[in-house]
């Protein structure tokens, strides 16, 4: 049974229909007006270019490939992240290095200066709940080795004022219906290095020079470089163009509601022996989600049932990496402490641009039944 109140919608803003409208009057496929109005967006907001693709997913695997990653080249990323981190370099032949995280769920940059070799390529930070870790220490740590970043869940937000997904060579971002900015599926690859722009459209363009022909600028359209189809089509970009537009106004919601967890629930939580998990100073996040720490599995477990029982969806996040069964494969055994107990302890509550205050007044009163008994 779908519960009352579950833990995530996409933000509806009301006219969605009618961008979709437009949009089925003209193209349809990628690199359509709406696709434009989305770049030009995101590079107000970012202020470097970013390229419309169909996911964070396959921006990160274009990062793979604009880096030239390959057998025998090592990449360090965290343990407590998304599948796709790890996929994105495996498919080039690399070898992953896992590495522990913060109790804010942010690689750990100390980490990353012991586990760097000679073979590192890359160095993969993903700014859990749209804070980050501190970027300047990680800088220090990787020296010349490129950062990718990922940024699936950190539009709008930054690091001393500095946007994320921009401190690195290239970054993802994602659009994916779980994320504050969302058109179903796509995302944007982020190129602060404008020397990648050009290689990236050819990649996103099945390796051809298609974009390069259709303005003008070589006088023929032909396969030049490996790639794939990566190019988000412009229906997609009709709702995202909308959802960009009015960014401000939803980041503002869920900045509200987030503020609004951390005053009636830190307490609480922090009473049940469970951290919060917040921004370190410097950060300015994005309201992407809030999540507390219990201090045992179990704890979790009974909250969850607790809040399930009165149709409130308060999901866990990612299962650590190198504790999966593709995980085990590929990491050595070194024990990733916080990485594990993220992955055993953590727990998130409903937050989204279109949840009420009674809503949300509901999740607060339900988890302090919970949180007073422990
Ligand atoms: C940290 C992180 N990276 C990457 C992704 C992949 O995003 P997408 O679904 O757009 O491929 C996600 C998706 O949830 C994510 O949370």
């Amino acid at each position: 049974m779908e519960p009352e109140i579950p833990f995530n919608k996409p933000a509806r803003l009301g006219t969605e229909l009618e961008r979709l409208r437009i949009a089925l009057e003209g193209q349809t496929s990628g690199g359509g007006p709406f696709g434009k109005r989305c770049e030009e967006k995101l590079r107000e907001l970012l202020g470097c270019p970013a390229l419309l693709v169909t996911s964070a997913t396959h921006a990160l695997e274009m990062c793979a490939l604009l880096l030239e990653v390959g057998p025998g080249d090592e990449v360090i990323l965290p343990s407590f992240t998304f599948v796709s981190c790890a996929n994105a370099f495996l498919l080039r032949g690399a070898k992953i290095l896992f590495a522990d995280c913060d109790l804010s769920g942010n690689i750990d940059p100390a980490e990353v200066a012991r586990l760097l070799t000679p073979r590192t390529r890359a160095v993969m930070p993903m700014h859990y709940a749209g804070y980050c870790c501190d970027l300047k220490a990680l800088r220090d740590a990787a020296g010349k080795v490129p950062i990718v970043e990922d940024a699936a869940q950190a539009i709008c937000a930054s690091f001393e004022g500095q946007p994320l997904g921009t401190f690195g060579s290239c970054a993802a971002i994602s659009f994916h219906e779980t994320k504050n900015i969302s058109c179903g599926e796509g995302g944007a690859l982020v190129l602060r290095d404008a020397a990648l722009v050009e290689r990236a459209e050819i990649l996103r363009d099945k390796g051809t020079n298609r974009r390069r022909f259709l303005e003008g600028l070589v006088d023929k359209y032909t396969w030049v470089d490996l790639g794939s189809s990566y190019a988000l089509s412009d229906l997609n970009a009709a709702w995202l163009s909308l959802q960009l537009e009015e960014s401000a106004r939803i980041q503002a919601r869920r900045l509200q509601l987030l503020e609004r967890y951390f005053a009636e629930l830190s307490e609480p939580f922090e009473h049940a022996g469970a951290s919060i998990v917040r921004g370190r100073p410097g950060c300015s996040g994005n309201g992407h989600l809030f999540a507390a720490v219990f201090r045992a599995p179990e704890e979790r477990t009974r909250f969850i049932a607790h809040m399930r029982a009165q149709g409130i969806a308060t999901p866990f996040h990612y299962v650590a990496l190198h504790t999966s069964t593709m995980g085990r494969k590929i990491h050595r055994g070194r024990p990733l402490p916080l990485s594990e107990r993220l992955s055993l302890c953590l727990v998130r509550l409903p937050l989204y641009f279109n949840l009420t205050d009674a809503e949300q007044e509901r999740v607060i009163s339900v988890a302090r039944q919970f949180l007073r008994a422990c």
